[in-house]
């Protein structure tokens, strides 16, 4: 390793905050290209500034091995908060993507007898055809391996070099290859491998392997990082959700930072982006793979364009395993970039498998393109949202999901729908004419007035639980809501109230109960837009609900008196039906 950037002294705090404009060591011509950066980065360099968008990402996934159902949760809890937003009229933009350098998929690609590059291709695209197959509306699809992200990083490096936050010194420690993270000795155990009998050393926060490993390399200074970690945290105890998970980091934090090592000799490490001038050396993978929301943000951007590309992110969506790596390293990164914070950190329980966390590396998973194909991306999505965890982890079971299935979508949501819509004796249409001018005033008492106040409050229920990024909530209470309109409309037994006026005029009072039972589904349907995209298009077409008047603006009893005459044919009874019977495999 060339000597030449080594610098062991500390810079002054207070130049750590400062905000460079370029950096002046910007001279290497491989990398001066990116000074007047250019085709990768349209999006940056070309939108109008005005506003920020709403910007929410996942973790970016390592393609040694192919999805399984975690993956797809965090697409999909991602996705609801993304189209909540879209939903409330707000420009919001989604990244997702793959994390392709590091020892653990040079391993796999090489076990795998693929060369790296191809062998991250084939996982791309399979993590891609997820994310499509289960209707994720993601804006961005970043790879480490492209090259605006390894321009970005290599951005990065000169920055942190250049204010002297990295040096070279000798590193022994433990690394596990199946977490990418260095263990001080403390922190791991001898383990024997049942299967093999093999005696190893494994983390004991995570139960991986981890193997010695003594090596030069560079360092970043992340210990001058604990006092401005902590006065963030302090600034901002609601940062990491849910609010135990922040305890723990400022617990870790509090307890002493040491510096971290941010390169392997490229002897080791090949499959990674060289260290700028020092071909010797391979980037961290962690550092390389949290770059990437900036790097779809449009990093580095041009002068005043900060916020065009949506940095700061408004919400980072991360499984609790790699909290670590976001909520102490990449805040020290960008504190040493002289970025601003991501405002949010959702961090999410696990899926278990009859008991032990689902897990790419112990093979014990669900495939989530059999479990799409058997569903639907619909009712799978609204099985994850529904029953996965944020604070504690959730078993996967088939059985459940058939349970939520003839339970709830096809005798509450599917029933409601057909029951009103078909429904011989009134007309939702007429009903809509009728009642739905009446003034608040007259809901005020009488029959249908619980209901009616029930109505009124639920957007705005659901509105603080999905600001609140609690989509798990949220989906919960719009259950209820259905339930409660069954009930009503059950309780009401509109069949034996009605009068022939004429035809699809039953009568005043059977006009109100269809109206508000019409009513709860049209609103119900609007929110369950970002759980279930396809169906709730399906159950607005047949409530005849206008495009235009699908986003949560028209979430409010008598909002929208156009609707009524169903867009759709509502077919016959079942072939037609929003959830049909599921053909009975188990
Ligand atoms: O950690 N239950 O990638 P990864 C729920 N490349 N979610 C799960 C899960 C489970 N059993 N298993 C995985 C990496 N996940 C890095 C991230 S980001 C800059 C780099 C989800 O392929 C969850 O979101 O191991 C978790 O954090 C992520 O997948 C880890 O995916
Ligand atoms: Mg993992």
């Amino acid at each position: 390793m060339r000597a030449r950037f080594v610098n062991t002294t500390a810079p002054a705090l207070h130049s750590v905050w400062t905000r460079p404009s370029r950096p002046r060591l910007w001279t290497c011509s491989s990398c001066s290209r990116l000074a007047r950066s250019t085709p990768n980065r349209p999006l940056a360099l070309q939108s109008a500034p005005d506003q920020k968008p709403y910007y929410i990402t996942t973790p970016i996934f390592y393609v040694n091995a192919a999805p399984h159902v975690g993956h797809l949760y965090t697409l999909v809890l991602t996705d609801i908060l993304k189209r909540w937003r879209v939903l409330k009229g707000e420009k919001a933009l989604m990244c997702t993507g793959t994390d392709e350098h590091g020892l653990k998929v040079q391993r796999a690609s090489a076990k795998a007898g693929i060369e790296p590059k191809l062998f991250c291709d084939k996982g791309a695209a399979i993590f891609k055809e997820l994310a499509a197959k289960a209707l994720i509306s993601n804006d961005h699809f970043v790879r480490t391996t492209d090259s605006d992200h390894k321009d970005a990083v290599a951005y990065a490096w000169f920055l942190l070099q250049e204010k002297g936050l990295i040096y070279t010194k000798k590193h022994e420690g433990w690394y596990s290859v199946s977490d990418e993270a260095f263990y001080p000795q403390s922190v791991v155990q001898p383990y024997l491998d049942p299967p093999t009998g093999r005696k190893i050393m494994t983390s004991v926060e995570t139960g991986s392997e981890v193997e010695w490993s003594s090596e030069e390399n560079y360092h970043f200074r992340l210990s001058e990082f604990r006092e401005p970690l902590l006065q963030f945290y302090g600034e901002n105890p609601e940062w990491i959700t849910p609010a135990h998970r922040m305890k723990d980091v400022v617990q870790a934090v509090e307890s002493g930072l040491e510096d971290l090592s941010i390169s392997r000799p490229s002897e080791r490490l090949t499959w990674g982006i060289r260290v700028p001038q020092d071909n010797s050396q391979t980037i961290y993978v962690w550092l390389d793979a949290l770059m990437n929301y900036v790097t779809k943000a449009g990093y580095p951007w041009a002068p005043g364009r900060d916020n065009a590309g949506g940095w700061p992110a408004d919400c980072h969506v991360i499984g609790k395993d790699i909290v670590r790596f976001h909520c102490i390293y990449w805040p020290a990164f960008l504190m040493a970039l002289g970025l601003p914070l991501p405002k949010k950190i959702l961090t999410h329980a696990h899926w278990t498998l009859g008991g032990s966390k689902m897990s790419k590396s112990t093979g014990r998973v669900v495939d989530p393109f059999l479990a799409l194909d058997r569903f639907g991306p619909d009712v799978m999505r609204y099985y994850l949202a529904h029953d996965g965890g944020i604070q504690d982890d959730g078993n996967y079971d088939n059985v459940q999901i058939i349970k939520l299935y003839n339970n709830f979508l096809w005798a509450q949501v599917g029933n409601l729908v057909s029951r009103i819509t078909r429904g011989k004796k009134w007309s939702v249409r007429g009903a809509i004419e009728r009642i739905g001018p009446l003034p608040a005033s007259e809901w005020a008492e009488g029959p249908g007035s619980r209901f009616y106040n029930t109505l009124s409050t639920f957007p705005l229920n659901i509105a603080e639980s999905l600001d609140a990024h609690d989509p798990r909530r949220a989906v919960r209470l719009i259950a209820d809501l259905i339930r409660s309109s069954n009930q009503y409309f059950q309780m009401s037994e509109p069949w034996k109230k009605i009068l022939e006026y004429g035809p699809g005029e039953p009568g005043e009072e059977v006009d109100r109960i269809v109206y508000l039972a019409t009513e709860a589904l049209r609103m119900a349907g609007i929110l369950l837009q970002p759980y279930m995209p396809n169906k709730a298009k399906t159950m607005l077409d047949q409530l005849g609900v206008d495009d235009t008047r699908r986003t949560f603006e028209y979430c409010a009893v008598g909002r929208d008196l156009h609707y009524g005459t169903p867009k759709i044919d509502l077919g016959v009874k079942y072939t037609g039906a929003l959830f049909p019977p599921l053909p009975s495999e188990e």
